[in-house]
């Protein structure tokens, strides 16, 4: 018809943040707002094709089809394109002497077994040299925390997390440890190797075809809590490793790194709780904020845990 002006792809993207402009709570219609104006500005950059369209979908479908309470797709996705640690940064942008945090990613699981001091999270591991991992949990005042919870996990020697290991049917390599009246914790496991990240599914797909290494540096993982205190999320890695530089998942802090010791012959600690020696010791302490009232990213964790649990 003479005059009808046909539509722009820029009046799509007018019409739906005009849409979205409504939206009653402002948080949300911030996020929706800035969401659409970047990704319609991604499409029209790249010019998206169909086929291209038709594919994004598809791996995101894959990447819904492989999650589940024991492989989360999205939260690898979200790690090895840098956005989990930008997330983390912003939520932790002051120094404040409170230990810092890291990557969540896909391998927590609930319901690790309760540990006494010293207990051992790596009774089936034969391949490592046995580790201990002690330290003491803080205020920020340097003040001892009693009874806080250290969750701990970690790759077993092979590489592999317990969930990823066909040959395993129960809990390995997880466990959860309360510090003594003096804040002290004491861990027994093996050495951190560093592993590939599952490149089984779209993200190993992606890292291929993009050339990228899979590698994450050796590290144990750790959520601290305590009441009246903020979790904090987080890894301790082995200095001596090659991988410290080129993180798959971008998730290294130099305040996180620690040096594994060698001992060759057993001392007081490593008799008491039968460790042979060649073994290794590293130490870590924890400085925990005080809760600030707001929800903490513990509950979220636990409920993407507990997703397809059961
Ligand atoms: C992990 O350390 O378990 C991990 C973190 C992010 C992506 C994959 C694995
Ligand atoms: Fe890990």
């Amino acid at each position: 018809m003479a005059g009808q002006r046909s539509t722009t792809e820029d009046d799509i993207t007018q019409e739906v943040l005009q849409r979205f402009a409504q939206t009653p709570d402002p948080r949300l219609r911030q996020i929706m707002v800035s969401l659409i104006r970047h990704l319609h500005a991604f499409v029209k950059e790249v010019n998206l094709t169909e086929a291209e369209w038709f594919r994004a979908i598809e791996i995101l479908t894959r990447a819904g089809h492989m999650s589940d309470d024991k492989r989360q797709e999205f939260i690898l996705f979200s790690d090895a394109l840098g956005v989990s640690m930008v997330v983390d940064l912003l939520a932790h942008r002051n120094p404040d002497g409170a230990t810092e945090s890291t990557v969540f990613g896909p391998f927590h699981r609930l319901n690790a077994p309760e540990l006494p001091a010293g207990g051992n999270i790596a009774h089936l591991d034969q391949q490592g040299p046995p580790t201990l991992v002690s330290g003491r949990v803080f205020d920020l005042d340097g003040q001892p925390i009693a009874g806080a919870l250290l969750d701990v996990w970690q790759a077993q020697t092979s590489g592999l997390y317990d969930s990823q290991d066909p040959s395993l049917h129960e809990m390995h390599m997880r466990g959860k440890f309360h510090t003594d009246a003096e804040g002290r914790y004491l861990v027994r496991t093996v050495r951190p190797v560093h592993y590939p990240i599952p490149s089984d599914g779209p993200v190993g797909a992606m890292l291929r075809a993009t050339g990228r290494h899979p590698w994450r540096p050796a590290h144990i993982h750790f959520v601290v809590s305590a009441e009246g205190y903020e979790p904090v999320t987080t890894h301790i890695f082995d200095s001596a490793d090659e991988y410290l530089a080129s993180d798959a998942v971008f998730a290294v802090k130099d305040s996180l790194i620690c040096d594994f010791k060698r001992h060759d012959t057993a001392d007081g600690e490593a008799r008491r709780l039968g460790v042979e020696p060649p073994y290794y010791t590293t130490q870590f302490d924890f400085y925990l904020k005080p809760a600030s009232g707001q929800a903490t990213v513990l509950d979220a964790q636990r409920r993407l845990a507990a997703l397809g649990a059961g």
